[in-house]
């Protein structure tokens, strides 16, 4: 396979500098006249952010933005800088440079290091952050208690929660007899109990069962119903092509590119490829006509079968990167 990688990576670069700052890169229309990079109205705003821990260089200038009603993807491999933009987003890890904005619709805007804008911020981190010898209930009324709620309004949102993430049976039982989906999805409700503006997941379906993945993707496609921002962390291609509004895919510290995901494909991920199987071998070929292009295949001999092989997220990465988002 040609090496479609890293010879364009410099030009890329300096073209996403220029996005970063608001430019348009050279040669392409003006941002404003882009409906994929800018989202209306943003309730969240990164702008450049830097950071290092130690002598490694987590965050390399990430600009990003996240609207209400939409989910925006982190799309990158493990050490990539998600969770280093997570805690700089939440307000628990101070950039070394750039600003993290709020904007939110009846609330106080500004930056999450301000306690009044920071409890308008729901966090799901990676890490679970439940304690495993209080029940389910206790663990959300004690989330709910620290982002100001109490009395007949903790109760009505604890048993919501519960009930969106499906654990109302088992809300008097122990975290540490919770399956890890079952912890997942607590860990879910506790980020959204005080009923924030702004979602961050920071790899909300790691290590779970496939029916808990379930419930948990459609409970994030719920709250992209009912208005809020999730900004959404995944090393997994399949989550995020499924669903995310836009993906930014992020690697060493780096946003490569941020764009609605069939814009993405479209612009790096190659055309359809039709797969062939004949009695004496297999045929590929690239296509934007997939029938047309087995019509004229098997004009001379008849297939034993055919496949049309999608472009993917991964082949993406693969182009951005010249690296496999699973290596
Ligand atoms: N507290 C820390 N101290 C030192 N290095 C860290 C720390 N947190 C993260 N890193 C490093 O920063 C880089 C980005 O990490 P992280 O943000 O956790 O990436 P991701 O969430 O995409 O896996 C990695 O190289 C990681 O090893
Ligand atoms: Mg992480």
């Amino acid at each position: 396979m040609p090496d479609r990688g890293d010879h364009r990576a410099p030009a890329r670069r300096a073209a996403n500098v220029r996005l970063r700052a608001g430019i348009a890169p050279r040669g392409c229309a003006p941002l404003a006249r882009s409906r994929t990079l800018y989202c209306a109205p943003p309730v969240l705003e990164l702008i450049d952010l830097r950071k290092t821990h130690g002598r490694t260089l987590a965050l390399d200038g990430v600009s990003l933005r996240v609207g209400a009603g939409e989910i925006v993807g982190l799309l990158g491999p493990n050490g990539a800088g998600k969770s280093t933009l997570v805690s700089i987003t939440a307000g628990l890890l101070p950039a070394d440079h750039g600003e993290v904005r709020l904007d939110l619709p009846g609330g106080r805007g500004g930056s999450p290091r301000d306690p009044a804008v920071r409890r308008q911020i729901g966090l799901a981190p990676q890490a679970l952050a439940l304690y495993d010898e209080l029940s389910g209930a206790e663990n959300l009324r004690f989330f709910a208690g620290l982002h100001g709620c109490a009395g007949q309004q903790l109760r009505v949102r604890v048993d919501a929660a519960l009930e969106f993430v499906g654990l109302s049976e088992r809300r008097e039982d122990r975290v540490k007899t919770y399956s890890g989906g079952m912890a997942r999805r607590l860990n879910l409700a506790a980020a959204l109990v005080h009923d924030p503006a702004l979602l961050l997941l920071d790899e909300p379906t790691v290590g779970v069962d496939p029916q808990s993945r379930a419930h948990l993707l459609d409970n994030i496609e719920q709250l992209r119903a009912q208005g809020k921002a999730v900004l959404y962390t995944t090393h997994y291609m399949e989550e995020a092509q499924r669903i995310c509004d836009r993906v930014a895919i992020i690697d060493h510290g780096q946003l490569l590119a941020v764009d609605r995901l069939d814009s993405l494909l479209a612009s790096h991920a190659g055309k359809p490829q039709l797969v062939v199987e004949f009695p004496d071998g297999r045929e590929t070929v690239e296509t934007d006509d997939p029938l047309a292009s087995l019509n004229a295949l098997a004009k001379d001999r008849a297939p034993l079968g055919f496949r049309v092989e999608r472009p993917t997220l991964e082949q993406v990465f693969l182009q951005l990167t010249g690296r496999s988002l699973r290596e």
